[in-house]
């Protein structure tokens, strides 16, 4: 039996992990450490709250006491890093916050393991592991014909949150390399699935197309992106936790490259057939552009491009396949046919963290229409 620790378990990844990792590992311990920003839910962790081994704690990555204590009394010996400030576009208009959650936070989480685990009672830990999520934003961008990220690709951040991010790998990195802490690092490509705030791309089309808002979308569109379904990351995720090497990286992608423009119609296309096959759909949502005569394609509209908007980014993942049997069994038509079914059958999950204070943030940021560009 293992005792893990999951940081940032009521945000979007982090609670399809814990999901998954009940189903398949239900004798294990696990307990969430999140401070439940706008974007962590407990509504995420329902179904979660019902099982004898899981436990639910409201705090701070950055409390390093809380995360000692916690590590001591439940005796945790893995930590899945994943809590942390996300989103690029307010990560340009209030870089602070990223700096301060991103790095600080994990700087503390790394003391606390530290010292728990290695200037503690040893015995009591025999096999720790600190696993940190990261993402392939680090590497930079790519041009059109460029090979895809390896894990030896330099760093080069362009956002905000790219280089917070990329700045808590290398702390993960140090604590290893200096401390002995034994730590592996993955950096993922942009995922998609269930529970995503509809800030981010996929769900934000999906929201606003059953509001009968328009779909802005950054630039010309053609931004790049390789799309990955959220329980094959955590699939990923399973294998480094079990076999993946101490003080490795592994990239998770799914080969699956998609420029913004073709997601988008893919998206719409998807939306339509599904309200021709599903008439009480019209009746749910009138605003929906099917219900009112309308093809979703024609809600597109080209907005001016996020600043330093990153061209493409192609994860390679031959690591993780080669080493540790990767490979992500999620097709991507399929993937997002499940996913607008799961929006569809959840709208009161998505009206309910659509709440004010996410209004006014978006309506501070993106004026009148109070709806941000699709980008990813
Ligand atoms: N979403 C993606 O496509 C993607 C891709 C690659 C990597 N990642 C990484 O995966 C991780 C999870 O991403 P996500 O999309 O689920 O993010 P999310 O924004 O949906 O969730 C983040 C969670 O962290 C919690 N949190 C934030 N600050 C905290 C703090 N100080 N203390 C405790 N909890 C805090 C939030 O309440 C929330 O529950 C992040 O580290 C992100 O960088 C995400």
């Amino acid at each position: 039996m293992s005792r893990l620790l999951v940081t940032g378990g009521a945000g979007f990844i982090g609670s399809n992990f814990i999901h998954y990792w009940i189903h398949r590992h239900p004798e294990d311990r696990l307990v969430v450490l999140d401070s439940l920003t706008y974007a962590g839910n407990p509504a995420n962790l329902e179904a979660a709250a019902e099982h004898p081994s899981f436990r639910f704690v409201q705090g701070d990555i950055r409390d390093q006491e809380l995360v000692e204590e916690l590590l001591r009394r439940e005796a945790l010996e893995t930590i899945v890093h994943l809590a942390a400030e996300s989103h690029v576009d307010r990560s340009i208009s209030g870089p602070d916050l990223f700096i301060d959650v991103n790095i600080n936070g994990t700087h503390s989480l790394l003391k606390a393991a530290r010292r728990v685990w290695l200037e503690g009672d040893k015995n009591a830990f025999p096999k720790p592991r600190f696993h940190h999520v990261s993402t392939d934003e680090v590497y930079g961008s790519l041009g059109p014909g460029d090979a895809a990220f390896t894990e030896s690709t330099p760093y080069r951040p362009n956002s905000p949150y790219a280089a917070s991010k990329a700045a808590s790998d290398h702390l993960v990195r140090a604590y290893q390399h200096t401390y002995g802490l034994p730590t592996t690092i993955s950096n993922c490509s942009n995922n998609y699935g269930p529970y995503q705030f509809p800030e981010k791309l996929i769900p934000l089309c999906i929201v606003n197309l059953l509001s009968g808002k328009t779909l802005p979308i950054y630039g010309d569109g053609q931004n790049v992106r390789d799309w990955l379904h959220v329980e094959d990351h955590c699939r990923g995720l399973e294998l480094i936790l079990k076999d993946g090497r101490i003080g490795e990286i592994y990239n998770i992608g799914s080969r699956n490259e998609q420029t913004n423009l073709d997601l988008v119609r893919l998206l719409c296309r998807s939306m339509d057939n599904l309200f021709a096959k599903r008439s009480e759909l019209g009746d749910r949502y009138p605003e929906a552009p099917p219900s009112r005569g309308q093809l979703c394609e024609e809600s597109l509209e080209f907005v001016t491009d996020r600043l330093g908007h990153d061209r493409r980014y192609a994860i390679d993942s031959s690591r993780l396949e080669g080493e540790l049997g990767f490979g992500s069994t999620i097709t991507f038509d399929r993937g997002m046919e499940s996913t607008l079914l799961w929006y569809l059958d959840n709208e009161p999950w998505w009206r309910a963290v659509m709440d004010e204070s996410y209004r006014e943030w978006m309506t501070d940021q993106y004026g009148k229409s109070g709806s941000p560009p699709a980008g990813a």
